[in-house]
């Protein structure tokens, strides 16, 4: 593990709505699908960022441009330069989800970390059994790549929701637990694994447990405000737990007491 930036060439850029990149980085970092890299500009600072391909010679990354240091890294182009350090962090439970049906739910840039996984699964398709996945995005303009899950649809079962889009030609409307509950994935010997706001992951874990499956074989993507990245600052403290070291991948099990504990000491203020 590396705790230096590094400049990398960006070989490519793909915009994706009006607030979201692709960044194409030739690379042979390989994070594991799940686990994030830090990245920098000189001069304005860091943030982290999910892995969102599985490759020995690139890497990708889907930036939306939500404040300081992602306007900064909105703004590189093709064959400029870009400073990562990592991977870091606890990535999905590869061992674990062997033999197993998968269920992947992400919303909006939530499709990062679950297009890594997605990739494996392409790479290594005999180890897995069916694959469920549902993407929920706010309206068609704001589908995140497009043609991939195009693609994606012919090789697994992929419902896409949008959750205020009445008009659109191409995908359902509603919200995730409402895809989800039109179009049942298997819940038997199956592992669920979920990146997107809280309040999202909240939803289609109710939706889950509803269809029958125990918290023990669901996965949160913990994506709280981070600094060091490595477990020394304590910024992405979830109580006794690091979202950076420990996660972000969490079995939900584990971390839902811990955000019931936060939610309850924060109501008691
Ligand atoms: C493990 C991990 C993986 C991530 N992967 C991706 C990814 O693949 N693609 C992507 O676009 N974003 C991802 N994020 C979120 C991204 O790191 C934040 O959007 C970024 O740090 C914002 O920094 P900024 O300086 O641009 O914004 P700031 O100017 O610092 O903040 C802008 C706004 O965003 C909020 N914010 C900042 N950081 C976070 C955060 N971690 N979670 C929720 N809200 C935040 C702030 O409260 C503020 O309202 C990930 C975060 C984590 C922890
Ligand atoms: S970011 Fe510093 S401890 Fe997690």
């Amino acid at each position: 593990m590396s705790y230096q930036p590094k400049s990398y060439k960006i070989s490519s850029v793909e915009s994706y709505a009006k607030d979201v990149k692709l960044f194409k980085i030739k690379c042979n970092l390989n994070p594991s699908p799940g686990t994030f890299v830090e990245v920098s500009v000189p001069g304005i600072g860091e943030c982290p960022l999910a892995s969102c391909s599985h490759s020995r010679d690139y890497l990708e990354l889907l930036t939306k441009n939500a404040g300081n240091v992602t306007s900064a890294i909105f703004n590189l182009r093709k064959n400029g330069s870009i400073f990562v350090r990592g991977p870091y962090g606890k990535g999905f439970p590869i061992e674990e989800l062997k033999s197993r049906n998968l269920i992947l739910i992400a919303g909006g840039t939530g499709i990062a970390p679950i297009t890594s996984m997605i990739n494996y699964i392409e790479q290594n398709k005999k180890l897995f059994g069916k694959i469920f996945i549902y993407f929920g995005f706010r309206d068609e303009e704001n589908v995140l790549l497009k043609e991939r899950i195009k693609k994606w649809e012919e090789e697994f079962h992929v419902f896409v929701g949008l959750s205020s889009d009445p008009d659109s030609h191409e995908y359902e409307k509603g919200f995730i637990n409402d895809i989800m509950e039109r179009h049942k994935p298997d819940v038997e010997n199956t592992v669920a694994l979920l990146c997107g706001p809280e309040i999202m992951m909240n939803v289609a874990t109710g939706e889950l447990n509803k269809l029958g499956m125990q918290n023990e074989n669901i996965y949160w993507s913990m994506e709280r405000r981070m600094e060091c990245a490595f477990g020394s600052c304590g910024r992405c403290q979830i109580q006794d737990l690091y979202a950076c070291k420990d996660g972000p991948i969490f079995r939900y099990d584990v971390i839902k007491p811990r955000l019931d504990n936060e939610n309850s000491s924060q109501e008691g203020r």
